[in-house]
Order: structure tokens, then C-alpha cells, then sequence
């Protein structure tokens, strides 16, 4: 295994072990619940936009390492960005996990690149692209829940 391999596993454990905006959002302009019937895991997203700007970002809820991990990475990562902006993201990491070869760079997604190894292993896709589809209903639909199936 690579260093950088190692420190992606790292960065993936400590988001685990410490998920970043773990937490509700009463005034959220949008609340989704994201579920992956394969495991039952699931996890709830709450948005709060204001002028076309992600203001807030948090989110709740029970998972493995990687989709815990994902959606903690992906508040750090959407939080102050444009609308427009998320959505490009939401569409790189789709790219990033599900495609091979993607076509994007890791290296250019900062911490969000310790996520592109898990395309390798298609059972932990959906572990990886919950939170962002989550995301990705928040801002474009008027749903409250979504799944990865
Ligand atoms: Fe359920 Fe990963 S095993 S989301």
C-alpha cells in the first residue's frame, strides 16, 4: 500500500471517528433522508440556502465507514459554495465513484479524493454516493427521502 493510500485510509477513520457538522439543523431550508435498503443505513441531510449560497450543511444518521466518512467530507466540501457550485461538485464525485477512468483528477477534489479507490469495489459505491445523492435531491427536487436503489 502507497503513503498516499495510507493517508486516505487515515483521513476516511477520522472522519469516521469524527464526522464534522454532526448535527440537526432546525432552521435548514431543506431536510432530505438519504437510505441504502441493501444494509439499512441511513442518513439525513439538512441544507439551509440562503441567496443562492450553501450556508449550513449537516447531517445525522447511522452507516459504515464510508458513507459516514463521505458525508462528513462532503460538508466540509459544500459548505459556503454557490448552488451552482454543489451541484458541479455532486457531478464530479458522481463521476469519481462510479466511473473508470473518471475523467476527473483526485487531486483536484482535495480531501475528497481519498474517496476514489472505493470505484474498485462496487459494494461500497453506494456506501460512498449516498450522502451525495442526498445532496443532490436537496438542491434540485422537492423530495424528502431518496435511495440508492
Ligand atoms: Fe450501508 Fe455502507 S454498508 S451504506
Amino acid at each position: 500500500m502507497s503513503d498516499l493510500d495510507d493517508l486516505y485510509q487515515e483521513l476516511i477513520l477520522d472522519h469516521k471517528r469524527h464526522p464534522r457538522n454532526f448535527r440537526d439543523m432546525p432552521d435548514a431550508t431543506r431536510a432530505v433522508d438519504g437510505h441504502n435498503p441493501l444494509c439499512g443505513d441511513q442518513l439525513r441531510l439538512f441544507v439551509k440556502v440562503a441567496d443562492g449560497r450553501v450556508e449550513d450543511v449537516s447531517f445525522i444518521g447511522v452507516g459504515c465507514a464510508i458513507s459516514m466518512a463521505s458525508a462528513s467530507m462532503l460538508t466540509e466540501a459544500v459548505m459556503g459554495k454557490t448552488v451552482q457550485e454543489a451541484q458541479q461538485l455532486f457531478a464530479d464525485m458522481h463521476d469519481l465513484l462510479t466511473r473508470n477512468p473518471s475523467g476527473i483528477d483526485p487531486a483536484e477534489l482535495g480531501n475528497l479524493g481519498a474517496l476514489a479507490g472505493v470505484h474498485e469495489y462496487p459494494m461500497r459505491v453506494k456506501c460512498a454516493t449516498l450522502s451525495w445523492h442526498t445532496l443532490d435531491t436537496a438542491l434540485n427536487t422537492d423530495d424528502d427521502v431518496v435511495t440508492t436503489e
